[in-house]
């Protein structure tokens, strides 16, 4: 994928308030901290588009990015992190539940997973629901780089025998290296391309704020 242009649209904090756009959207969904922005700037080889932090909880809004002028790119707030405020971690579920559920535009998910880490029962739910709502679901292994080469491949085994996926199906990727991206790209495209080509982004329909009823 050439990236010709990458810019921040907005944060929303509701589905009614996200950007006016029929263009083809993905949506990056993760446990805090598990890598979700650095992984969209190292799509889009930007250092700080979206905006990173060694503490979780760092994106608490959906926040929008256009790419190409033909896509957009919605990361999400992690979940599963206690010091988050109580009151911004009990609005998580259905923000993100009603964004998933309800944005028109969204062709697929890209769901992050942490190499380190077994996958927990948020994973597990989000993966069943997905399913169930046929959203499909790209399944990302990222910060590849922080276990040695020769651990690499087995925790890649685990974590998809853990999930119940085929290895094919999860995804290796480090934001540091940037392996893995070529075969991100690949499917985010195959998601994004049938009608990628002939739309076009309205930057004016996005002064349009609906008030949430
Ligand atoms: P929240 O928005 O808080 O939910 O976090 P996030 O999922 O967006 O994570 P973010 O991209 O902010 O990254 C969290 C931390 O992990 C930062 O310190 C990043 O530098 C680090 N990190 C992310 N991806 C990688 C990676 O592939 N390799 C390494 N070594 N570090 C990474
Ligand atoms: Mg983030």
């Amino acid at each position: 994928m050439i990236i010709k242009s990458a810019e921040f649209v907005k944060s929303a904090p509701e589905v009614a308030q996200c950007p006016r756009s029929g263009l083809p959207e993905i949506a990056f969904v993760g446990r805090s901290n598990v890598g979700k922005s650095s992984l969209i700037n190292g799509l889009l080889n930007r250092r700080r588009l979206a905006r990173t932090s060694s503490t979780p909880g760092r994106t608490q809004l959906l926040n929008f990015f256009v790419i190409n002028q033909l896509f957009l790119f919605a990361d999400l707030p992690g979940y599963g992190y206690a010091r988050v405020p109580a009151a911004i971690r009990r609005s998580w579920g259905p923000m993100v539940q009603n964004y998933l559920t309800r944005r028109d535009n969204l062709r697929g998910v890209v769901l992050i997973l942490d190499i380190r880490r077994t996958p927990g029962q948020e994973e597990q739910r989000l993966m069943d629901w997905f399913r169930q709502i046929k959203k499909p679901c790209i399944s990302v292994l990222t910060k590849a780089d922080k276990v040695s080469r020769n651990r690499r491949q087995g925790r890649h085994r685990q974590v998809a025998a853990d999930l119940g996926i085929d290895p094919r199906q999860l995804l290796l990727f480090s934001a540091k290296s940037g392996q893995g991206k070529d075969a991100l790209w690949k499917n985010i495209n195959a998601l994004i391309q049938d009608k990628a080509e002939d739309a076009h982004w309205a930057a004016s329909q996005d002064d349009t704020y609906v008030a949430d009823v």
